[in-house]
């Protein structure tokens, strides 16, 4: 940590995979140099690591091909942003703490509960800090919701129930082509929905949860039922101008996810995405232009959970893709009134039973400004607080250390177990 011109801590980071996470993470400097100093990074990819160093200034010796050669060299920097994909965060993450950095390590933290085990000891055993990307808690929209809880406006919690609404186009870009479509390596629950599952047990706060059951599968989503006329292919496709699914329609004629349907071969950032020539040439050729009716896809496309808390609070998560619009909702029902709201709009309300002759329940709306990315605004607020808790300045109510990060994956991996093995599940 050195100081800056003001007395302020600068803090230095090194970024552990040139993704799309690590790099939108790494803006953060870029709005407030003072705070945050990109001075190193770790990427196999010679073409990303080459335009990243150029992008943040960073010197030659400070750039590596992996984490492990990171972690094998003298430390030089406070932190470690580590945006590596799902499946290597604990290999990637230990070896850092034992070198000696703090690290803001992307969701979901491991796979299954060993690994999360490793991770909590190499946490214990070095004294270093693990902070995870739970950037909902940081989205307007839901740490207000905590602040209203906290308050005690709504009582204890007796019932919690969230939905992950999954768009359409956004399950065929990232879980049925893209880099999320496999169970085995990614379980469906536990990559798209630990968000929500964090987020239920962060407003039961304290209090952890004990059973588990839930129910789901791939139905829709399946080579059966491919429509007649379709081709493996969209740019082989006869009936591609009439398919909601067309990755030709997503990435080229509606530019959506480019930086998942283009991930690699250009800058992630915004204004070096959009060239329509690339783009469609991309498609021509990638696992992204493949038709989602024929595609390697064994994830569930549906999926619903019911958790016990300890004091018998009942919670229920349900994941739906192929939605119309993606959204999340929650209804928080408490001793003293309930909280039901929709993310993407803005909007919650608090209801309480009226005490007054002729109002039978008084409502509060409360509406926020919401912003279109950078999940409601929660991914540079979360760095911001990351910084704090490096600093030892404390965080804020929305902080996630490793600790407290716990429940919502224990849920997700119980969750599983339960679908596959039609049984309840307890969380010792
Ligand atoms: N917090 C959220 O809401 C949120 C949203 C989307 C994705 N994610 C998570 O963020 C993570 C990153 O996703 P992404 O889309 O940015 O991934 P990405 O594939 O774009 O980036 C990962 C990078 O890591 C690099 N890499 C691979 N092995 C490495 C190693 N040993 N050392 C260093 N770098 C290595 C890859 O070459 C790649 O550049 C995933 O775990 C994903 O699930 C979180």
């Amino acid at each position: 940590m050195c100081e800056a011109m003001g007395g302020f801590a600068v803090i230095t980071a090194v970024l552990v995979g040139l993704g799309h996470r690590s790099v939108g993470y790494a803006a953060y400097a870029d709005s407030h140099p003072d705070e945050l100093q990109i001075v190193g990074l770790a990427e196999p990819d010679d073409v990303r690591r080459s335009r990243y160093a150029e992008r943040f200034g960073v010197a030659a010796e400070n750039c590596f091909r992996n984490a492990k050669e990171l972690a094998a060299a003298e430390r030089f920097a406070d932190v470690a942003i580590n945006g590596t994909m799902d499946e290597i965060h604990v290999q990637t993450t230990i070896p850092l703490l034992e070198a000696g950095y703090d690290v803001l390590l992307e969701k979901p933290i491991a796979p299954n509960q060993e690994q999360l085990d490793m991770l909590s000891h190499a946490v214990e055993r070095t004294g270093q800090k693990v902070v995870i990307c739970h950037v909902l808690r940081y989205a307007p929209f839901y740490s207000a919701i905590k602040q209203r809880i906290a308050n005690g406006e709504i009582g204890d919690i007796m019932h919690i129930h969230t939905t992950e609404n999954v768009s359409y186009h956004h399950m065929a870009v990232a879980f049925i082509r893209g880099k999320w479509n496999r169970e085995e390596i990614n379980p469906m629950l536990l990559a798209k929905c630990c968000h929500d599952l964090d987020l239920i047990c962060w407003m039961k706060s304290g209090i952890v949860p004990r059973k588990v059951a839930s129910f789901g599968g791939r139905h829709f989503f399946t080579r059966e039922n491919a429509p007649a006329g379709s081709a493996l292919r969209c740019v082989d496709c006869s009936i591609e101008r009439d398919c909601e699914y067309s990755a030709i329609r997503h990435h080229v004629d509606n530019k959506m996810w480019p930086f998942y349907a283009l991930a690699g071969e250009v800058n992630y950032e915004r204004g070096d995405v959009t060239d329509e020539v690339t783009m469609r040439a991309h498609v021509a050729h990638s696992e992204y232009g493949r038709c989602v009716w024929h595609c390697d896809n064994d994830v569930v496309d549906r999926q619903s959970v019911i958790i016990e808390f300890e004091d018998g609070c009942v919670a229920t998560h349900d994941m739906v893709t192929n939605s119309a619009k993606g959204t999340r909702r929650i209804q928080i029902t408490g001793t003293k009134g309930d909280i039901f709201g929709d993310m993407v709009d803005g909007i919650f309300t608090i209801s309480k039973p009226g005490a007054v002759a002729g109002s039978e329940t008084v409502v509060e709306e409360v509406r926020l400004n919401v912003q279109e990315d950078l999940h409601g605004g929660g991914d540079l607020r979360l760095v911001e607080d990351f910084l704090s808790v490096v600093k030892g300045d404390g965080g804020s109510i929305s902080t996630t250390v490793l600790s407290d990060s716990i429940n919502g994956h224990l849920i997700a991996y119980a969750a599983d177990v339960a679908m596959r093995e039609e049984r309840v599940v307890t969380i010792d």
